[in-house]
Formats: structure tokens, C-alpha cells, sequence
């Protein structure tokens, strides 16, 4: 029996897309190796949206490539963004590799991992893999693919170069998966697309999708990433707040807090319009949690407009933030403008954006501390077999201070916030003693 290994770089994408990839194995009646070392097909699926990630991968194949001299036989495959992206490369540098996949030609795994050569990098312009549900993640969560690709050619990026247009997958397919799910156990679903809030299945956008699978039973939560500014849809906030199994918490991307640069970035707002979104989703729900992405020295920022992110991430305070330096990517509209900045330059916004972001996510932690939560259990706490980890419904990673079996929903009070983790214990319920027990008192966060 073929033993396979899939180690995954990237984005929640990817993520999906190995699961993908090993159901089709599975089905094909090979089964998952418990390392590379002991692996017969090794599959590095892999992310091409900033250098970091390409050099990752490419010291991580260097590594491999001594496997193979060991073991003979060995199949060595690169798959996912970096082959569509970067394949001349791959090709020059790394011979070693028997195949290169895109993502759009997933399904050629099974083949591949049997023994046939090739570079598989088609983009294909028709809905792929809707049908196929591998409902599979890391229990009791797992990821749910919407739609793939993009249309949005944001100039400094190169995931519609390596994920080709977007398409979506119909509705009946996608609670097809939710319900496999739900029928294996799972108790949280996160829906995916690059711009998950355009999910549109013949007039039937995502808070459809939304409040179809609420319905489902056994599912106690359901979140989506990622929202796009430009085509955020108001409806959404509605079941956000009507909605109690749909997650309170809003991945948003801003990018910039500078309309010359979102310009620039092809967004298609201005931070006008992205404080009337975050204007109206507070306004409905006051303590929703908000993340976002940040790039810090796009071609043509000075201080002044560096400035202005500060300034909007302060005002706005998100509980976290994802945080790059442009990364240059062959293809993109940013990689012809000349007005580069400097490394060190970049290096310094970075490290101030996240020195003072840090301070906000450190402050909108402590803010948890007493308060009464519901939580998912989501696994054993590795540093401390005694305690569990858990998610609340604002997807907010908390710790319990007892051992606790997966999947288990409990209320927590939380005592303590160490750096940015609350932490708490298990709420006994007291009502038999007729008490009114805290929980009933409704704090939530
Ligand atoms: N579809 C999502 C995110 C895709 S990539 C969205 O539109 O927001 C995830 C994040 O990587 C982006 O939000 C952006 O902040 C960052 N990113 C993308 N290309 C980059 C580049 N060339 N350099 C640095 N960061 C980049
Ligand atoms: Fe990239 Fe923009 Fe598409 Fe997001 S919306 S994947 S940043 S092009
Ligand atoms: Fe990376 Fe591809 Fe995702 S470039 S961020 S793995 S879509």
C-alpha cells in the first residue's frame, strides 16, 4: 500500500486543497505516511504570495532531495501556487521533482502519486471539484471551499495569476459537505473564497449560504473568510447578528489606511468607505471581533502615508492583524512600478505596525477577563495536558483549565489573560439550587 505525506504551505486554501488531495489518494486506496521519512510520495503543496513563502519551500525541497537518494523509488511533488507561478524555476533548480501540479489539476494526484511524470499547469475556466466533498479537517474544524480563484488583479498580487478566475461551487454541493460534517461530528465550518462575500450560486449569495447551514443540525458554528471591502454585502451583518451559530468575527483586509495607496493597490475603496463598513457592522454588533491584513512599503509610500495606516489601525483597533512587507511578484501591475522603497525602510513600518498593534491586541484581551464565555473545545492544550483549548463564538482563542473532550461546547468563565490568551474554568451550573448562575446573566464575548 502507497504511504503519501502532504506538507502545506499558504493560505486556508491550501489548506482545503491538501484535504482534497488526500481524499483522492485515500480513495485510490493509498493511505497517509506518519513522516516524510516514511512516506513513498512526498507532496509539498505550496504558496507563491510573498518570497518568504517561495524560499520556505525551496530550502524545504533541499532538505527532501537527500530522501531520495536514500530511497529509491521515492516520488517527490510540488503542487498548488509556486508550480503555477514559478514552474521555469522549479524546472531549473530543482530536477529532482517528478511532478508539478496547479491548482486547477488536482485531481492528476492520483496518477502522479502511481508513478506518471509531467507538469500539470493548466488553468481550467470551469467550476472544479464542486462535487467532490472531502469534509475533512482538523477535528472538530474544518475548512469549506466556496469558490476558487480571483478576479480582483489587486496590483501587488499573484493569486489570480496562480488560482486563474473566480468560480463558484453550487450551493447543493457545498451543504452536501457541511452535512458530511455534521454527520462525522464536526462542529465548525469556515467558509472559504478569496473574496467569500461575492459567493453567488444563481442569485443565492453568501448570507443564504450562511443561514442554510445554521440549519443544520450538529454544527454550533460557522465562520467565512476572506471579505473584500469592495463587495462587502450589508445582509451579511444581519446574520452575523440573528444568526447565533454564525460567527461574530470579520476578517477585512484593508491593506492601507491611505486612499492614494489603495489606489494604487487597485482595491476599490477609499478608507472612507472601509470606516463606513466597520461603521455599520459595529453598529449591530458592538463587539464583533475585526482582523485585517496590512502591507507596509508599497511602492510609493512615504512617512505621511504610512502615517495614515497608524492612525487607522489605532482608531479602529482591531483584536489582531496580519502584517507584511511588499514582496514584488512577477506578473503583477506593482512589479513594474519603479518608486520602490527601501528594505531597511520597510523593515522599520513593519516593526512599528507591529509594536503598536500588539499593544491594541494585548488591551482587547485583557478586555475578556471575568466574563462568561461559550466555548468549542478544540483540542488539548500542548503545554499543559491538563488543560484544553477552546474557540468562542467571536474567534477568540481561549484556554480551559480542565481536560475536556473535543468537540464539547461549555461555558467558561475566564480568571486570568496570559499575553493574549484568556484563560479559564469550566462554569457549573448552580441553577437546581435556584440561583441565578452567571451565565444566565448573559455576559458573552
Ligand atoms: N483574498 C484575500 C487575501 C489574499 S492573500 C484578500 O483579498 O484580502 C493574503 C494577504 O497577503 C493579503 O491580504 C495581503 O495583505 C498579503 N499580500 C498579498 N500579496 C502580497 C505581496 N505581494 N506582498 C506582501 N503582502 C502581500
Ligand atoms: Fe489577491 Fe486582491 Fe484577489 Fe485578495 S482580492 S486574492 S489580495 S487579487
Ligand atoms: Fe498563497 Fe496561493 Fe493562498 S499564493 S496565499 S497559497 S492562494
Amino acid at each position: 500500500m502507497k504511504k503519501f505525506f502532504i506538507l502545506t504551505f499558504g493560505c486556508q486554501m491550501n489548506v482545503y486543497d491538501s484535504a482534497l488531495m488526500e481524499y483522492l489518494l485515500e480513495k485510490d486506496g493509498s493511505v497517509k505516511a506518519n513522516s516524510v521519512n516514511d512516506a513513498d510520495v512526498i507532496i509539498l503543496n505550496t504558496c507563491a504570495v510573498r518570497e518568504h513563502a517561495v524560499n520556505r519551500v525551496l530550502s524545504r525541497l533541499e532538505d527532501i532531495k537527500g530522501l531520495k537518494r536514500k530511497k529509491s523509488g521515492l516520488r517527490i511533488g510540488v503542487t498548488g501556487c509556486i508550480p503555477q507561478h514559478l514552474k521555469e524555476k522549479l524546472i531549473k533548480e530543482k530536477p529532482f521533482i517528478d511532478f508539478l501540479l496547479g491548482p486547477d489539476n488536482l485531481r492528476k494526484i492520483v496518477s502522479c502519486a502511481n508513478g506518471e511524470d509531467g507538469i500539470f499547469v493548466k488553468l481550467i475556466g470551469t467550476p472544479i471539484y464542486s462535487e467532490l466533498s472531502p469534509a475533512r479537517g482538523n477535528f472538530p474544524e474544518a475548512f469549506v471551499s466556496v469558490m476558487r480563484g480571483c478576479n480582483n488583479f489587486c496590483s501587488y498580487c499573484v493569486v489570480p495569476y496562480t488560482r486563474g478566475r473566480e468560480r463558484h461551487r453550487s450551493i447543493g454541493d457545498v451543504l452536501k459537505e457541511v452535512k458530511k460534517l455534521s454527520n462525522e461530528g464536526y462542529k465548525r465550518v469556515i467558509f472559504l473564497g478569496q473574496n467569500v462575500n461575492d459567493y453567488n450560486d444563481n442569485g443565492r449569495g453568501l448570507p443564504y449560504l450562511l443561514s442554510r447551514a445554521a440549519k443544520l443540525e450538529g454544527i454550533e458554528r460557522i465562520g467565512f473568510l476572506t471579505s473584500h471591502p469592495a463587495y462587502f454585502p450589508f445582509e451579511v451583518i444581519k446574520v452575523m447578528k440573528n444568526e447565533p451559530k454564525v460567527e461574530k468575527f470579520l476578517h477585512l483586509p484593508l491593506q492601507s489606511g491611505n486612499s492614494k495607496i489603495l489606489k494604487l493597490m487597485k482595491r476599490g475603496y477609499t478608507k472612507e468607505e472601509y470606516l463606513k463598513i466597520i461603521d455599520a457592522v459595529r453598529n449591530e454588533i458592538d463587539d464583533i471581533t475585526l482582523s485585517t491584513d496590512i502591507i507596509v512599503g508599497f511602492p510609493g509610500e512615504t512617512d505621511r502615508d504610512f502615517m495614515d495606516t497608524i492612525k487607522m489601525i489605532e482608531m479602529i483597533g482591531f483584536n489582531s492583524a496580519y502584517m507584511f512587507k511588499y514582496s514584488p511578484r512577477r506578473y503583477t501591475l506593482a512589479n513594474t512600478f519603479i518608486n520602490n522603497i527601501d528594505e531597511k525602510i520597510k523593515k522599520e513600518r513593519l516593526n512599528e505596525l507591529i509594536r503598536i498593534q500588539s499593544d491594541i491586541t494585548r488591551e482587547k484581551s485583557e478586555a475578556y477577563r471575568e466574563k462568561i464565555l461559550d466555548v468549542l473545545v478544540t483540542g488539548k492544550n500542548e503545554k499543559n495536558l491538563l488543560e484544553s483549548n477552546g474557540i468562542t463564538v467571536y474567534n477568540k482563542n481561549i484556554i480551559v483549565k480542565e481536560r475536556l473532550e473535543k468537540g464539547k461546547m461549555v461555558k467558561v468563565k475566564i480568571d486570568e489573560v496570559k499575553g493574549w490568551t484568556p484563560i479559564g474554568t469550566p462554569v457549573k451550573e448552580r441553577v437546581s439550587r435556584g440561583e441565578k448562575s452567571e451565565e444566565q446573566n448573559g455576559v458573552t464575548v
